[in-house]
């Protein structure tokens, strides 16, 4: 995979691991996997037609290009359900969608986690025995889907996946999975978006926190109005998401990560507060978002000590800057 990166792609790599202190074990990882240039590499292989086999997870991320001579044929969604649809066999199209976005999401996670760990292949062995379930062909049909998923979000970036999950009927009744249409999720953002340009200003990033999340139309929806705002959600946007269904938590981590926007997505109940899996998008690693939020907390815990009054005192909070400098 290595060998396929262009030097234009390896120096970028090499760049932005250095830039961003990554660990030696990750850059190299990315360097691999070809993980940060993802998008843009696999989509150049589709393009030279090379068949080149990808190991395991990586398999899953080879995704088309927007100049593929399918595209326009078909709608996307179509071709996508299509696809799906012919998966199925004896399956039923639940379980297929929940393979389809877990697989797409556990290649994502693992191609920024350190090769080899625990985790790691606790990760790859779950994609593998999942993949173990389809032929050669039908994996095939997945690696397109995802390319046309990618391709969808990239054209116009809304809840490609939620949609498909809510036209293909798969929400389960008892968890209350009816997700917001996108264009609710628009203006959602558009009412929030104030108080999101007020915190970057502040902040330097607005920090949101989305319980019971779905597939993330609401935190697509809100990418999408910075942008319309003049701010980079690529930088100036972190989200935290759970929500309890893994496919929920699957989807929104894959629309996450090819919007490229710092995120932790976690499974979680959020009544009983039971935790079950918690994992930072590709571009909270790049980003070295732990080390922000660590630092934008103790600033923010300070800010609160210093400003707030002492009960008695006359002192007035500005005075507390003063002691700040
Ligand atoms: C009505 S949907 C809304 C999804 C998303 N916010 C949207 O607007 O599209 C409710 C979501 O809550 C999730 N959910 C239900 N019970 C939950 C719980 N106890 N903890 C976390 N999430 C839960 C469901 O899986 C579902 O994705």
């Amino acid at each position: 995979m290595c060998e396929a990166l262009d030097a234009a792609s390896k120096a970028e790599v090499e760049e932005i691991s250095s830039r961003i202190e990554l660990s030696d074990e990750i850059a190299l990882t990315f360097i691999r996997d070809g993980a940060l240039v993802l998008l843009r590499e696999q989509a150049r292989r589709k393009l030279l037609g090379s068949d080149e086999e990808l190991p395991g997870s990586a398999a899953v991320l080879t995704v088309g290009s927007k100049s593929s001579p399918e595209r326009g044929r078909m709608s996307g969604y179509r071709e996508i359900v299509k696809l799906l649809a012919a998966n199925t066999g004896a399956k039923r199209m639940s379980e297929v969608f929940d393979n389809f976005v877990e697989m797409a999401a556990l290649a994502l996670r693992n191609a920024v986690d350190v090769r080899g760990s625990e985790a790691w292949e606790a990760r790859e062995g779950q994609y593998l025995q999942i993949a173990g379930r389809y032929s050669r062909t039908e994996l095939d049909r997945f690696v397109h889907a995802l390319a046309l998923v990618t391709t969808e979000m990239e054209r116009e970036p809304c809840d490609v996946l939620g949609r498909l999950y809510m036209e293909l009927e798969l929400g389960n009744e008892r968890l209350g999975q009816y997700y917001t249409p996108y264009d609710i999720a628009q203006l959602m953002a558009e009412m929030q978006i104030d108080s999101v340009v007020e915190q970057v200003q502040r902040d330097g990033f607005a920090n949101v926190y989305e319980p019971s999340c779905g597939a993330g139309a609401f935190m697509v929806a809100l990418s999408q109005a910075m942008l319309e705002h003049g701010l980079n959600p690529q930088t100036q946007l972190h989200v935290t998401a759970e929500d309890i269904a893994p496919q929920a938590m699957h989807m929104i981590y894959v629309q996450l990560t090819l919007l490229h926007i710092p995120a932790v997505v976690r499974r979680r109940d959020v009544l009983t507060l039971e935790a079950f899996k918690s994992w930072p998008a590709p571009a909270h690693v790049l980003g070295g978002w732990g080390r922000k939020l660590r630092l934008a907390r103790a600033v923010n815990g300070s800010r609160r000590l210093i400003i707030t009054m002492p009960q008695g005192t006359t002192e007035k909070p500005t005075d507390a800057l003063e002691v700040q400098r």
